[in-house]
């Protein structure tokens, strides 16, 4: 197998890890089938790492998908855009819990694609949180630098 290509967010039960023995056996597949169905894609590493000519992906995390489509219809623009927020100056508590209000609050489907992205890498162990009123609840991650992921995001596109 080539070199792996690692997805964009962190992901809680990503398998990263076990991409070489799963794509070993999806690519034998790819030999008989053209798509790859991923009902639950999660962060996406094991269909970033195969070799199919079409893909159907699929989750029940509708920011996440929506960051997807986003990403997908104007790469430059929400790469540029989302850059922007990964600057010292929001890497502290206080901007952070301000973001977060500003994402529950928005019903935006860009403004929330690139508030979720900011707060994957900003917040608690990316993790992906939800009340049961649907309100995204991860505490400040307290990071060194977070990472900007340019290069998987255009990998992904
Ligand atoms: C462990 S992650 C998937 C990992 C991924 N396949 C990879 O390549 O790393 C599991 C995903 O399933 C999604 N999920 C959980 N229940 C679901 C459901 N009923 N329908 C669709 N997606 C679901 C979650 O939102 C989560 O993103």
């Amino acid at each position: 197998m080539q070199q792996k290509s690692r997805a964009f967010l962190k992901w809680a039960g990503g398998k990263y890890s076990l991409v070489e023995n799963i794509n070993a056996r999806l690519n034998q597949a790819s030999k008989h089938a053209d798509t790859l169905v991923e009902p639950f894609v999660g962060a996406g590493s094991v269909f970033l790492n195969s070799d199919f000519k079409h893909y159907i992906l699929n989750d029940i995390n509708a920011d996440l998908i929506n960051l997807y489509k986003e990403l997908k219809s104007s790469p430059d623009e929400l790469i540029s855009d989302a850059k922007k927020l990964f600057v010292d100056l929001n890497n502290h508590a206080d901007a952070y819990y301000e973001y977060r209000v500003q994402f529950n609050q928005s019903r935006d489907v860009y403004e929330r694609s690139i508030l979720f992205l900011y707060m994957n890498r900003h917040g608690y162990n990316g993790l992906c949180r939800y009340n049961l009123k649907g309100i995204f609840n991860v505490p400040f991650g307290k990071y060194k630098k977070p990472y900007f992921p340019e290069k998987e995001m255009y990998f992904f596109v």
